[in-house]
């Protein structure tokens, strides 16, 4: 069964086809279909967001999609970046300008930075919306640290490890990161159904 993945971010395409990869799900990226659109996340939630992307797709395709909206939630900033991750430090910003506003804002507060990764995956076909949810919980560091991943990668060392995500492998990450928590489940959810 064929399922898009709606989203244009190649780091998670690659986390993505890589979970779903000898399942019956052939997941196709809008990348794949030679689709650039741009959706706006203009939701409260992670879950509105990805309710938005997937059914924006699904009203070009018409078949099955996927999406995920996700972000990295900081205790001592009251959640933030939260929503906004993508673009907290401004419309183009990088993640590197990223990176450094959240280290800049926690400058005041005592250690430890306590911090999530969360990820809401949707899946919609034009009847069914299934939803799932995946947190990786950790803290959050002052300097940037390896090259791997994405994002905030560099500043997130997850509990029970030493590195942070930008220093572990790939395979790892896609054993813990709260994306392969919620795809996992919904892998499991979309099993039984179809
Ligand atoms: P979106 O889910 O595509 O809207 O992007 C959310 C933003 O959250 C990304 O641009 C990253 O800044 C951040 N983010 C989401 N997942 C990860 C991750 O696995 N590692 C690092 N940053 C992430």
């Amino acid at each position: 069964m064929k399922i898009i993945f709606a989203s244009q971010n190649q780091g998670k395409v690659k986390e993505i086809k890589e979970i779903f990869k000898s399942t019956p799900f052939e997941i196709v990226s809008l990348r794949d279909l030679g689709n650039n659109i741009n959706i706006e996340e203009s939701g409260n939630t992670f879950y509105e967001n990805a309710f938005i992307k997937a059914k924006a797709v699904f009203e070009i395709y018409n078949e099955p999609v996927f999406s995920d909206d996700s972000g990295l939630v900081v205790e001592q900033l009251d959640g933030r970046p939260g929503v906004i991750s993508a673009r907290y430090a401004g419309e183009y910003c990088s993640y590197n300008d990223n990176n450094i506003k959240v280290i800049k804002e926690l400058e005041n507060f005592a250690e430890p930075h306590k911090a999530k990764f969360v990820s809401t995956a949707v899946y919609y076909d034009g009847d069914q919306v299934i939803e799932s949810v995946g947190e990786l919980h950790g803290i959050i560091i002052k300097e940037q640290r390896g090259s791997n991943g994405f994002g905030y990668d560099p500043i997130f060392i997850p509990n029970g490890y030493l590195k942070t995500i930008g220093e572990l492998d790939f395979e790892l990450k896609n054993k813990i990161s709260h994306r392969s928590i919620s795809f996992n489940k919904m892998k499991e959810l979309l099993s039984k159904k179809f």
